[in-house]
């Protein structure tokens, strides 16, 4: 059963993963996420992109409906992708209206704590759109940012993090994600913040844990620090595939029973 706001604040640790199809929000679901998420990775993971900036409005729109069809009782999230609220109020109300009206997700997700990026989020969460923050390693100005590396390592650095952490949730924020920070500092947002902190990349103190599916379940390459991989489907994968490939090859597949009868009456009539 989908939670409630005030379920998701109550029922911590809570399990969060991001979706991007039908299928994997089916798997999600069944599998007892709290949350799930159509994150701007599906530039990385599903688009091929190096970035998240090429995602559209558009990109997360069509994905998260095939999320939500297939997740109906899950809560979801939804990413507003780089450029749709950084050019004001309206920009930024329009496109989350967008997505809720037209995906059925439940809250959106937005990165940063600039002024721009905290009016968006007292707006919208007091006219019903709730809206999860996003601090740390923010992908959508990771450039900006200095590129993959851990945010507030230093003073300066950390106290940015937890001034932003206070003001996101005087905002309205109803949770909010950190991403790659040190544990420790994590820690501290958690134990002031009122609302729910979900980790990725933030150490084992945060109020839950968030991961991108394709490094859950060992699709994307390579290791990441801040993943775990369960599974290696990938590799399963590549290897049934090449064993299809060498069926269609050798002529063993399809077989008798993949292959449907007709009568030879039928077919004598034919020759
Ligand atoms: O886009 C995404 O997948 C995210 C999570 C990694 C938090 O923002």
């Amino acid at each position: 059963m989908k939670l409630t706001l005030p379920e998701l604040r109550r029922e911590t640790p809570l399990a969060m993963v991001t979706a991007y199809d039908y299928p994997g929000a089916q798997q999600a679901e069944r599998a007892g996420m709290d949350l799930i998420l159509v994150g701007d990775s599906l530039g990385n993971v599903v688009l091929g992109y190096d970035s998240t900036a090429p995602v559209t409005l558009g990109d997360i729109i069509h994905h998260a409906r095939a999320v939500r069809r297939g997740a109906p009782d899950t809560f979801l999230v939804a990413d507003l992708p780089f450029g749709t609220y950084h050019t004001g109020l309206h920009d930024a109300v329009r496109a989350a209206v967008k997505i809720i009206q037209e995906t059925g997700s439940d809250a959106v997700k937005l990165e940063g704590a600039s002024p721009e990026v905290l009016e968006a989020i007292t707006v919208l969460s007091r006219n019903g759109i709730p809206v999860m923050a996003h601090l740390g390693l923010t992908p959508q100005t990771e450039v900006s940012l200095g590129g993959r590396k851990v945010q507030g390592r230093d003073e300066v650095g950390a106290q940015r993090i937890l001034e932003s952490a206070r003001a996101v949730e005087e905002a309205g924020a109803f949770a909010v994600v950190l991403e790659v920070i040190p544990a420790r500092l994590a820690r501290l947002i958690t134990e002031r913040a009122t609302i729910p902190t979900i980790g990725i990349g933030a150490g084992p103190y945060c109020d839950g844990q968030v991961l991108v599916y394709h490094d859950v379940l060992g699709v994307s390459d390579g290791e990441k620090k801040i993943a775990k991989r369960y599974a290696e489907l990938g590799q399963l994968a590549t290897e049934a595939l090449r064993a299809y490939a060498g069926e269609v090859r050798s002529k063993t597949f399809p077989a008798k029973e993949n292959s449907f009868i007709i009568k030879d009456e039928v077919l004598d009539k034919l020759y």
